[in-house]
């Protein structure tokens, strides 16, 4: 405890020490200003400082073929990644309704879950349903809506799905063998969605990787010759967008309804990024009467 305190001491003496003082700067800004202007005043466009601000002479068509050559492979690659992504969506939130395509449905299914029932509740009433007369199925369902408690096995369940299930659901096949309770348990679990865990893991992975995408895609066309509000709003809307989707896979799996932000939000930045792509590669390479659309200042 004598150490912690020792050393909180001394990093605030040496903090201190290095803090910047309010010397000759501090009277170059005048008292009665607000301090608004004051902040403001330092976002005045400076074209010589500002590396971000377009200079006349740094735009895309004028830069050296090297960092056009670098710029064009980085969104080449981009490029194709975002089609690799869109394709991965299709093929697995894609198939949660068992429909083809991407639909609202398959969010909620993916995010909320499918928590009208539990499969083997699904099963009894449909394609199982000849394989055991009422009673016995009624009591597989109610085991399932118990949350298939393990001290039923023994007792009820094993001997009921021994006798009118068994023959096919066995070892040697190829559809879950219920000789064993955790294939039983599987298939009589409710679907409650992703789990906090997997949204915390996707979460931060999209957050972090994404936008370091955007940040140097949208880098890149700031360089462009567009004009400056939609230069503005394609650069800043992906990360809203991003921000959007992120937020409503959590909503999703309490709120189905939320399901159409994810559409939103994940179409947005599709659309702004694809529009940015486009026309940084087209304003580098092609003759300035080609370009399109004619977005220039
Ligand atoms: C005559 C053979 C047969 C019997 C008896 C049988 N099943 Fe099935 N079962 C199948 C086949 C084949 C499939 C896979 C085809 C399908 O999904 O429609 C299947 C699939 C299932 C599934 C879905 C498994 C999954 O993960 O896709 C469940 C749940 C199920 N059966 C439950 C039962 C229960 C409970 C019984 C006993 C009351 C039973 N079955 C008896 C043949 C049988």
């Amino acid at each position: 405890m004598d150490h912690f305190l020792i050393l909180l001491i001394a990093t605030a003496v040496i903090a201190f020490g290095f803090w910047p003082r309010c010397g000759k700067r501090c009277t170059a800004i005048s008292p009665h200003e607000p301090f608004w202007k004051t902040l403001l005043a330092h976002h005045r466009p400076n074209l010589d400082e500002n590396m971000i601000d377009i200079k006349p002479t740094t735009t895309l068509a004028r830069l050296p073929i090297t960092y056009k050559v670098l710029f064009t492979g980085f969104l080449l690659v981009i490029g194709v990644g975002l089609m690799m992504a869109g394709m991965q969506i299709m093929l697995t939130h894609g198939k949660a309704d068992g429909k083809p395509g991407v639909s609202i449905n398959d969010i909620v299914y993916s995010y909320y879950g499918n928590r009208s029932g539990s499969k083997l509740e699904s099963m009894l009433n449909g394609a199982m349903k000849a394989m055991a007369p009422d009673e016995v199925r009624f009591t597989l369902i109610q085991w399932a809506r118990d949350e298939a408690p393990i001290k039923e096995w023994p007792s009820t369940i094993e001997p009921i799905v021994k006798q009118h299930c068994v023959s096919c659901h066995n070892a040697g096949a190829a559809i879950p063998d219920f000789t064993k309770l955790a294939n039983m348990q599987k298939v009589a679990e409710v679907d409650q969605g992703a789990s906090i865990s997997t949204l915390t893991r996707v979460s931060h992975i999209h957050l972090f990787g994404i936008s370091f995408i955007f940040l140097f895609v949208g880098w890149i066309f700031g360089m462009a010759e567009y004009d400056l509000r939609w230069k503005l709003i394609l650069i800043s809307t992906p990360f809203a967008f991003l921000i959007v989707d992120v937020m409503s896979w959590w909503l999703t799996k309490y709120f189905p309804i939320f399901a159409w932000f994810t559409m939103i939000g994940g179409f947005g930045y599709s659309l702004a990024s694809t529009v940015m792509i486009f026309t940084a590669l087209m304003q580098m390479w092609l003759p300035k009467p080609m370009w399109w659309p004619k977005m220039t200042e």
